[in-house]
């Protein structure tokens, strides 16, 4: 039988501390459900409101490429340093140990490979085949200004609203087609497009001039996209540069598993993110640690 109270005074109810109605970190993010905001806490990290994702889906349209022939190898030892992996549900399955308990953001687009029209992908997750796989995120590509736009951001519209349902979020990755000018004022519209169509995380890439106004325009966190493989003290600047402006992290892919030393560039993009160290600092550390292997 519950207990009677007869005696207000033996209880300790702080009538002089107002309930905590705890506030979110994220921007953009504070009208989001509790599970919306839970997953995006285990892709985020609370205490430094930034993350270091791995991406590791190029396979999904470009085959085996550079650094990606054998994932079991080369990969699955990089992720205790991420905050969050990028893949398909593929090699998730087949190759990540079920125990690691990184969140998952899952590749949910496909369609067309390196030999075809790119933005001329549809969905290729069933949103409760993302649940059964316990993911964090899900996410896909937008084309602004490719031949399939409409389609591309239907998609991320309708992924949105599969998302919202069991509340998980979605990043939106804006593709740039072959031949698409990367500046800020391409990004800032794709970027905001994205955010005002529903998306909760965007990611896009860096650009050297104005990124700081992509920023502020997109009410949603961006992360920052690596591109191709540079050489570490230029990955290092360009992920300094991004966080400096205000990305709320990196979602880098050749950058790492690319590098010859590929835990020391996890640990010292880390170091770049969490702990805000420089560019020289960054890179003075990861030669300090590349010797471990
Ligand atoms: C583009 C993606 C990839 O995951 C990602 O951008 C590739 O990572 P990187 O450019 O750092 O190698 O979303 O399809």
């Amino acid at each position: 039988m519950a207990e009677y109270d007869k005696d207000k005074q033996a209880k300790e109810y702080y009538l002089d501390t107002p309930i905590n109605t705890y506030g979110f970190f994220l921007k953009g993010a504070h009208s989001l459900d509790w599970g919306m905001k839970n997953r995006l806490s285990r892709i985020f990290r609370p205490d430094t409101g930034k993350t270091v994702m791995l991406a590791i889906d190029h396979g999904y349209f470009q085959g085996p490429t550079t650094g990606l022939e054998r994932p079991d190898v080369n990969i699955v030892p990089l992720m205790p340093y991420a905050d969050a992996i990028m893949l398909t549900r593929g090699i998730l399955r087949t190759t990540v140990p079920p125990s690691l308990t990184k969140a998952v953001v899952m590749r949910c687009s496909g369609g067309p490979s390196i030999l075809k029209e790119l933005s001329d992908e549809e969905l290729a997750v069933d949103i409760e085949d993302a649940i059964r796989m316990n993911v964090a995120a899900i996410t896909l590509q937008i084309f602004i200004g490719g031949e399939y736009e409409t389609r591309s951001i239907h998609n991320m519209t309708r992924l949105v609203d599969m998302g919202l349902r069991y509340g998980i979020p979605t990043m939106a990755v804006t593709a740039v087609g072959k031949d698409m000018v990367r500046d800020a004022k391409y990004f800032r519209l794709a970027c905001r497009m994205a955010a005002e169509l529903g998306a909760q995380i965007v990611k896009t890439y860096y650009v050297p001039e104005d990124f700081d106004t992509i920023i502020a325009s997109c009410p949603v966190p961006i992360v920052m996209a690596g591109g191709k493989k540079l050489p570490e003290f230029e990955a290092l600047t360009m992920s300094w540069n991004a966080i400096n402006e205000g990305a709320s992290g990196v979602d880098m892919g050749r950058n790492i598993f690319q590098s010859d030393y590929p835990v020391a560039m996890m640990k010292a993009v880390n170091k770049v993110v969490h702990e805000h160290l420089d560019p020289q600092q960054a890179f003075d550390y990861f030669n300090s640690i590349k010797a471990e292997g």
